[in-house]
């Protein structure tokens, strides 16, 4: 169970005449998403899709004890935030996962290349464009292991290329499995495409994420209300978002947030910037400047209700830690700092899925009130571009 919490913390900060001008826009808005030619995440993706995933799956499992993923961006954020979440944090018991291609340091990729000449291994390269050069360069020598470790013939069978349907990653590469990412859906919103699917049914049941996921796209009417509170913020001079969690296994979940919300609205010199910090590890660092520094910053907090037991002296140390986290709610809201807050029952994942759907909905209303594309990324145009010129 999801509660949202959008005005106890926020309320001295915010006029109702503006929040009332906000809901009065909210049709249009709605209007707007509804005609969008990007919202093929809205629709669930077909029976075929779901069993073309499965039997990879199954494939995978048969013949690797690990697979690589390949993409940066949205190709990699959702299925990575939710691996994270639901993994051990030591010795962990899932099916291994390991992505590759989120940067080009060549410590990282030589060390990968160590650990993987002792495995059994497939991997997923995901790019919608097909041209990413984090993407495409990680590929090109991570295909090269599999080509000296298995032959180029029986290389082809631990190859799986996820991208859109005239990608340039399909031309001249042999893959054992081609998933198409749909032509109306961006990068991060693919969450229930095969960039994201193919990855988490190794180690999940994805009807079960794609049911709550949709029911999660019922959230309308939080997400625009979580929208509308961002925007009057924005406009009182609150240009920093700071998402707070006090889990560290939602470290990725606030990357996947930070690149939603930052390749969403960070455009047309617009839009609010989204930083994240953990709990407690950032009291003794970031929060220094969140309580006392220049008032720029407004915070959305993660609350988890239940988790496993572990006493301390008598004391049970997840309630300390939330009540670590209901004192910093209560002192940042003393000092100024607007705060909304979103209580999970536990970290589930149901809870997980139907937050993914209702931080889609809400950074594209957010996108609408900034009056921007919420779809496009120009801004990463430029320095690709600047790469052309200088590779
Ligand atoms: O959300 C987006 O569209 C971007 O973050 C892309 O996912 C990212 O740039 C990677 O692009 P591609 O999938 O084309 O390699």
């Amino acid at each position: 169970m999801l509660k949202f919490d959008f005005f106890s913390y926020t309320e001295k900060f915010i006029n109702k005449n503006e929040f009332a001008d906000l809901l009065d826009k909210k049709n249009l808005i709605l209007d707007k998403f509804h005609s969008s030619d990007m919202i093929g995440w809205t629709k669930r993706p077909s029976k075929d899709t779901i069993e073309k995933i499965l039997e990879t799956s199954k494939k995978i499992k048969a013949t690797s004890n690990c697979l690589v993923v390949i993409g940066i961006g949205g190709s990699f954020l959702g299925s990575c935030a939710y691996n994270n979440i639901f993994k051990d944090y030591f010795n962990d018991r899932n099916f291994e996962v390991i992505y590759a291609g989120t940067s080009l340091s060549s410590k990282y990729l030589q060390d990968l290349i160590t650990y993987l000449e002792d495995k059994d291994f497939t991997i997923n390269v995901i790019s919608k464009s097909g041209t990413t050069l984090e993407t495409t360069i990680t590929y090109d020598i991570l295909k090269s292991l599999l080509e000296r470790k298995y032959s180029i013939e029986k290389a082809e069978s631990r190859i799986i290329i996820t991208t859109s349907k005239d990608s340039p990653l399909t031309k001249n590469k042999k893959a054992s499995q081609i998933f198409e990412i749909p032509n109306d859906i961006g990068g991060r919103y693919s969450f229930i495409t095969p960039a994201h699917l193919l990855p988490l049914s190794l180690n999940y049941d994805i009807y079960r994420i794609l049911d709550n996921y949709f029911e999660g796209l019922k959230l309308v009417d939080e997400a625009y209300t979580y929208a509308c509170i961002r925007n009057i913020l924005f406009n009182k001079g609150y240009f920093v978002e700071n998402f707070s969690i006090y889990e560290e296994s939602l470290s990725f979940f606030a990357e996947w947030l930070k690149q939603l919300f930052a390749e969403s609205e960070g455009k047309a010199n617009k839009g609010i910037l989204p930083i994240s910090t953990i709990g407690t590890r950032d009291l003794h660092s970031l929060g220094q400047f969140i309580q006392e520094g220049h008032k720029i910053i407004f915070e959305t907090f993660f609350k988890v209700e239940n988790s496993s037991s572990l006493y301390c002296n008598e004391k049970d140390l997840h309630s300390i830690n939330n009540i670590v986290e209901t004192s910093v709610i209560t002192a940042h809201n003393k000092g100024s700092i607007p705060c909304n807050v979103i209580e999970l029952d536990y970290l589930s994942e149901e809870n997980i899925s139907k937050l993914i759907a209702f931080f889609q909905l809400s950074a594209v209303f957010s996108a609408y009130l900034f009056d921007v594309n919420p779809f496009d990324q120009p801004g990463v145009e430029v320095y690709k571009n600047e790469i052309k010129v200088n590779l």
